[in-house]
């Protein structure tokens, strides 16, 4: 009941956000404090070649991102670089601000996961600082299995669809008197709307059957109730779709043991993070798959679990598959279809009917000999895009 009050309450409010077109510039500064104040800019695009910013990060990420450089230089891809190092041991936030104005500027992003050392609370997570400045609401991690790698299940192609600047990121933590600590859990209808209307469009777009809602709100009535309302109320606007629900520990037994059941699923920002590297590991792990960041202006694409993988830096044993195709989502994006479709044709061809696989998914190469494959496949490729 609480839940439905605070719906309608907050359906009164996207009321009000929906007029925001007819409202002054003042206005919108003023007394619009949800509305988004981002123009829109295009991507970078100079000469025909587009500039993305590059963000290796920690552990792994450098290596990665030698290896995205050298597939594109191979595969001809008309993209630039414009690499920004954040050292994770410092909480210089200049940084950080290069980095995003950097993004600003082209608009995309290709990023490893940025390792914040400190455990000062007063230091905030770069990762999640850059996905709230830049408003990019959704995650979005296709969990399809690659033929042939070895992996706890076969056949999964599931959407995962997460919000990705709220909920229990909110980063709102205080310690109300010594010994208790609280921390804040935000959900809005702004953001639940828009992460279910963005599955559901996804849904009908790709001829998708079906969407499931994770959620808590048999104990988070308010929070989780929130965004379970919203999406019952969008899902009604799609009649085609089928629409249901299911609490978070029952999804993680289900997703084990019967995962084919599920095909779109939308949740919030830490249950999206468990169930990603849930399905991650019953595909194959982290090395595998992409992980695509969205909002209305900008978008970053980085590895689906977003892992340092420090501790296998530097030994030539990361898998570089899951950092490629983050690169292939991205040249999507741009638009550029060919070198993508070039680029993941190396990659299947190479990891699923190759054999050529690092130790992770089960092979005995390392990574670059698996990188250098790919750059094979490409040279032979017999039409190439340029
Ligand atoms: P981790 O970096 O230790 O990685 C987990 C496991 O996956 C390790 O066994 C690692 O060797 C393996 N792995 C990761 N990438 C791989 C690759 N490309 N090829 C082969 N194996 C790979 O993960 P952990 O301990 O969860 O996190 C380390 C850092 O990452 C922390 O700073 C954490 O905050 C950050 N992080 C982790 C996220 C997660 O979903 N696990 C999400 C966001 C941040």
């Amino acid at each position: 009941m609480t839940a439905r009050i605070l719906v309608q309450n907050s359906l009164k409010f996207g009321n009000s956000l929906r007029n925001a077109s007819t409202l002054s510039a003042f206005e919108i500064q003023h007394k619009t404090p949800l509305v988004k104040k981002q123009t829109s800019i295009p991507v970078a695009l100079y000469g025909g070649r587009h500039a993305v910013t590059m963000l290796p990060g920690s552990g792994i990420g450098p290596e990665l991102m030698t290896y995205v450089k050298n597939v594109f230089r191979y595969a001809g891809a008309p993209v630039d670089f414009q690499i920004v190092d954040i050292d994770p041991k410092s909480d210089d936030k200049k940084e950080l601000e290069y980095a995003i104005t950097s993004i600003r500027r082209n608009g995309v992003a290709i990023k490893g996961n940025i390792e914040t050392k400190s455990e000062s609370a007063e230091v905030r997570s770069r990762n999640v600082a850059i996905r709230n400045e830049l408003d990019l609401f959704v995650n979005v991690l296709h969990c399809k299995s690659f033929p042939g790698v070895p992996a706890r299940q076969k056949d999964i192609d599931i959407m995962i669809i997460r919000q990705n600047t709220e909920g229990e990121y909110a980063m709102l933590e205080h310690e109300s008197v010594c010994g208790v600590v609280e921390s804040m859990k935000v959900v809005t209808h702004s953001n639940s709307e828009r992460v279910a209307r963005w599955a559901f469009d996804y849904a009908k777009r790709m001829g998708r059957k079906k969407v499931t809602t994770i959620h808590k709100a048999n104990i988070m009535k308010l929070s989780d109730g929130l965004f379970l309302e919203t999406s019952r109320r969008i899902a009604k606007e799609y009649p085609d779709i089928e629409h249901n629900d299911m609490i978070i520990d029952n999804c993680c037994m289900q997703l084990v043991s019967k995962p084919h059941q599920f095909d779109v699923m939308i949740m919030t920002n830490l249950y999206g993070s468990i169930v990603s590297n849930v399905v991650c590991g019953l595909i194959g792990g982290a090395g595998l798959l992409c992980g695509k960041n969205y909002g209305d202006h900008y978008a970053i694409f980085e590895p689906g679990t977003r892992n340092t993988g420090t501790a296998i830096a530097g030994k030539n044993i990361a898998n570089p598959v899951a950092m490629l195709n983050a690169a292939v989502a991205m040249l999507e994006h741009l638009g550029h279809t060919k070198h993508a479709k070039l680029i993941e044709n190396a990659i299947i061809q190479t990891i699923c009917h190759d054999n050529i696989r690092t130790q992770d998914i089960g092979g005995t190469n390392s990574s670059t000999d698996v990188v250098q494959a790919i750059i094979d496949h490409i040279l032979q490729a017999d039409v190439r895009p340029w």
